[in-house]
């Protein structure tokens, strides 16, 4: 069997349930993955009431655990620069590294690999997206014979679980209110609901599909706080439902990378991905369609990816990881991208808006598949529903400007419409 000694650096949620597992699932681990990891030395800045490692040596200065004779720095302490030093001081002591930080990794991915390949060790990062759920490895190894076309990922709990509970009737507010009390968002939630988190992941595995750079240049993030109620409820009259996707694409010379809500019929597979889970779905030349789905956050499930990072790196030959020699593709430009959209339009209940507003889309050239004037809203107050023909994304701006600019029109918005 394999003896592994590691270090762990931060001794919060995701470490502590780390620790804790190692212990519980002990006799799994040695079993299924020939490996007896030996936690050596803990680096702590304060105790962590929720957890006492008893007779594991304890360092207050996180840098001072890469001193200790260990195989690999488990970095749990999360953020970027302080995470970025931690890592590069421990390759270039000639520690492997095991890390859950998808922040560190998105925005210094190719310096740190770099680091590891020069330095002759590996840095492994499962449990950067979806936690426990593989992804990372899936893309790096499973599918290293295919061609991947596109991976679409759910790829944020929080986001996922307020607009799983906003399709059954709850509102915004509300139900990021009750994620956080059930703690599946953070105190100040932006970072998911606004769709960073979900970018950062897809940039990640958008650099292990196709070779895009980490950090990748600045693609197209929006997040979910625009979405509202009867959103739902239109779309789904139409067959669709709403979901925040990141989306990753090979187009013939570069990738297209976004992250934003989309309406995607209630029939694909990721529409029924519902509350904190996620959902990656990839489609290669020589598999077709492959769905991934499950927790993506949480102890035991990111114990389970850094565990499983561990025994890979025990039980592999690979002594290095890899770099990329091979041309950083680009990125697509968002604004020559097509999409159909749903637009919806809160407008007078007046003789002539409709006319007004389908003649802004024939100056602009844009074809309308559906509108439906729908039940008065409040009084004089309707909401009429488009559902357009593809367009060019660096038309949308200017016709929604010029919807809103109508007199009669109150409110405009509009979502994209996902292909599959
Ligand atoms: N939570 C999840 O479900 C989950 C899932 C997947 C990935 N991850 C990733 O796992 C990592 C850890 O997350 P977490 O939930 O465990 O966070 P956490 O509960 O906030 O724990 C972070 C730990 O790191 C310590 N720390 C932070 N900055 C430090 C510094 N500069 N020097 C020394 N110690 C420092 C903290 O110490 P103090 O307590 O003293 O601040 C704390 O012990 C993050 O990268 C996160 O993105 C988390």
């Amino acid at each position: 069997m394999k003896n592994l000694k590691i270090g762990i650096c931060g001794w919060g949620n995701v470490a502590t349930g780390l620790y804790k597992t190692i212990k519980n699932n002990y006799d799994q681990i040695t079993s299924n993955g020939n490996l007896n990891i030996d936690i050596a030395v803990i680096g702590a800045r304060r105790d962590n009431p929720k957890c006492d490692p008893t007779n594991v040596k304890i360092e207050r200065n996180i840098f001072d655990v890469i001193n200790h004779d260990i195989d690999v720095v488990v970095e749990l302490i999360g953020g970027v620069d302080t995470a970025r030093e931690l890592i590069l001081t421990a390759i270039k002591n000639k520690k492997h590294v095991v890390t859950a930080n998808k922040a560190v990794i998105f925005n210094h991915g190719n310096e740190i690999f770099k680091e590891a390949h020069n330095n002759g060790v590996r840095v492994l990062y499962e449990s950067s997206v979806c936690a426990g759920t593989p992804a990372i490895k899936i893309l790096s190894e499973e599918l290293a014979a295919n061609k991947i076309r596109k991976i679409t990922g759910m790829l944020n709990g929080t986001s996922n679980f307020i607009l799983s509970n906003m399709e059954e009737g709850a509102n915004f507010a509300s139900t990021l209110a009750l994620a956080q009390k059930e703690g599946y968002a953070e105190p100040d939630p932006t970072f998911d609901i606004e769709g960073m988190d979900a970018a950062h992941k897809i940039g990640i595995l958008s650099s292990l599909a196709f070779r895009t750079s980490l950090p990748p240049n600045d693609f197209y993030i929006e997040g979910i706080s625009s979405i509202e109620n009867i959103d739902f409820k239109y779309a789904s009259e139409m067959g669709y439902t709403i979901k925040h996707l990141a989306i990753a694409k090979k187009n013939k010379e570069s990738v297209e990378l976004r992250a934003h809500p989309v309406l995607i019929e209630k029939i694909q597979y990721l529409a029924n991905l519902k509350s904190v889970r996620n959902g990656i779905e990839i489609e290669t030349d020589l598999l077709g369609i492959l769905h991934v789905a499950g927790s993506g956050a949480g102890q035991e499930s990111t114990a389970s990816g850094i565990i499983s990072d561990l025994v890979n790196l025990a039980n592999s030959e690979k002594n290095t990881s890899n770099i990329d020699d091979h041309k950083i593709i680009p990125l697509a430009d968002f604004l020559k991208l097509t999409f159909q959209y749903y637009i919806y339009i809160e407008a007078d209940d007046i003789p002539g808006v409709m006319a007004s507003i389908t003649s802004t889309f024939a100056d602009k050239k844009i074809g309308i598949e559906t509108i439906v004037q729908k039940e008065e809203l409040k009084e004089g107050i309707v909401p009429i529903v488009i559902i357009t023909d593809p367009f060019l994304e660096s038309e949308n701006a200017e016709l929604i400007k010029k919807i809103d600019e109508l007199d009669s029109v109150k409110k405009v918005r509009s979502i994209r419409i996902e292909p599959f």
